[in-house]
């Protein structure tokens, strides 16, 4: 069940890891950018180019979603159950709501996918061991990200 924090930080981030199992019992994870919270209980993700996510829940609703912030190095793993939706409700409202808010264009999404969330534990870095503050890492990471190099100079990569 999303609380507060799970909710700013799905909707900060817009997009997850979906992992499924296939039908060998092999995993399948599938970087999608469009993630969101549907309500209390529910994620939501459009199928716009997922053909092996969405065959794996046909068969086995399991599924699990990792939605990470990459700077705060925080996030969420949310376990749950997958449920694929064509046509008629909610797909329709699904498909309506992703255009109003990211301009998604409808055309492509072949299928959307209400994941019942039945379990969220969160994802933290090993970086914050020792009581590192959230504002340091963030910085850190801030001007790798943007510079591609290490920022502090001291050819330390920090854990995690
Ligand atoms: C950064 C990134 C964002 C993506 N966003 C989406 C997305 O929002 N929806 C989608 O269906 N596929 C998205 N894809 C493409 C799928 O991840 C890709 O087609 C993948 O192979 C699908 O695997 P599957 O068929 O096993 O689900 C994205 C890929 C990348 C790298």
């Amino acid at each position: 069940m999303p609380d507060d924090d799970t909710r700013r930080l799905v909707a900060a981030q817009g997009r997850g890891f979906v992992a499924t199992v296939r039908p060998d019992g092999i995993p399948n994870l599938s970087p999608g950018g469009t993630t969101e919270v549907w309500d209390d209980e529910h994620l939501v993700f459009p199928d716009l180019y997922s053909p092996g996510t969405v065959a794996d829940l046909a068969g086995n609703p399991a599924v699990e979603v990792n939605v990470v912030d990459p700077v705060r190095r925080r996030g969420y793993r949310f376990r749950g159950a997958g449920e694929v939706f064509t046509r008629g409700e909610p797909y329709d409202r699904i498909v309506r709501r992703f255009g109003r808010k990211r301009g998604t264009d409808p055309a492509p999404v072949g299928s959307a996918v209400l994941v019942r969330v039945l379990g969220a534990e969160p994802l933290v870095s090993p970086a914050y061991e020792g009581g590192a503050a959230e504002e340091g890492i963030a910085a850190h990471r801030r001007a790798r990200l943007t510079s591609g190099t290490d920022a502090a100079g001291d050819g330390r990569e920090e854990p995690g």
